[in-house]
């Protein structure tokens, strides 16, 4: 048996058993070398709809369809080995009844291997992610600032930063839980509110902008990298690559611009067996030496 095939994946079922234990790390993963280099730091890689902005460069989430999460799934789930694969659900795929939620995520399942999927929404979304779990599809929820509805939440905004909210989103804290979903992200939701959240339910709250109160952290990877430009203020940069890969092309046009490259190390040679026989330009033969 190969070293490759004795990898075991992250199940859901073990993201479920982190709570109260060591911090989940997750990131989002969009392509097969990117999920292969954050594959060994991560518990889980999300293949979030966020890719519709950060890849695509689309205003929102909104019009990301069924079939991107499904390419995109697939790259990283042949990137990676280790970490569990959550593929998003895209707005339009599930809302309509359990049963359209249904449908939808068995074939994200099924099409890319992933171990799980993710939607938003809370105690409206609770009767949707019980079907689903009680038909073998692991669901992650998630609540707070939901991206998908930025049209009628008027923009991403924190949530919970005024009190008189903190029972809607409790409630649908409560609700995804009892609905069976093995963990719940918890976006842009002010700190006191995501540590009571954290104290309430019974499965890791994974935290983007939801402060450290919570059972494990996500970031879009991008974001962090330093790629695409937005900084969220819940965003730290451990990096920036997008200077390096300015710097990089500039250097490649110059020396392109220069005939610096290629230079002798990059250019094949002719083999020596070739150079022997007298080559006929625009022709294949090759005439023996006398
Ligand atoms: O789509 C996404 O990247 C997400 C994370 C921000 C949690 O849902």
């Amino acid at each position: 048996m190969s070293s490759q095939a004795q990898i075991k994946r992250v199940t859901a079922l073990d993201i479920r058993g982190r709570k109260g234990g060591e911090t989940v790390v997750s990131l989002t993963a969009y392509t097969a070398p990117m999920a292969a280099l954050a594959d060994r730091h991560c518990d889980f890689l999300l293949v979030g709809d966020s890719l519709g902005m950060v890849v695509h460069g689309l205003d929102s989430t909104v019009p990301v369809t069924l079939e991107m999460m499904i390419l995109h799934g697939q790259a990283v789930m042949r990137g990676s080995q280790r970490a569990l694969v959550v593929v998003d659900m895209p707005f339009g795929s599930y809302e309509e009844s359990p049963q359209q939620a249904f449908r939808n995520a068995a074939r994200v399942m099924q099409e890319t291997g992933c171990g799980a999927v993710k939607l938003e929404g809370g105690a409206r979304m609770e009767e949707t992610i019980r079907f689903l779990v009680e038909r073998g599809i692991p669901v992650m929820a998630h609540i707070g600032l939901t991206p998908q509805a930025v049209n009628v939440l008027g923009g991403f905004k924190a949530q919970g930063r005024d009190r008189a909210e903190w029972p809607a989103i409790m409630a649908d804290a409560e609700a995804v839980t009892r609905a069976g979903a093995f963990s719940v992200v918890v976006e842009a939701v002010a700190e006191p509110l995501a540590a009571e959240i954290t104290g309430k339910v019974a499965v890791p709250t994974i935290g983007i902008g939801a402060s450290a109160a919570c059972d494990g952290q996500i970031l879009v990877l991008d974001d962090m990298l330093g790629l695409t430009g937005r900084v969220p203020k819940f965003v730290k940069l451990f990096g920036n690559l997008a200077e390096g890969v300015d710097k990089a092309v500039g250097d490649y046009a110059a020396e392109v611009r220069a005939r610096r490259f290629p230079g002798p190390a990059h250019v094949y040679a002719v083999k020596d067996k070739a150079r022997n026989h007298l080559v006929i330009p625009g022709s294949s033969l090759r005439l023996a030496p006398e």
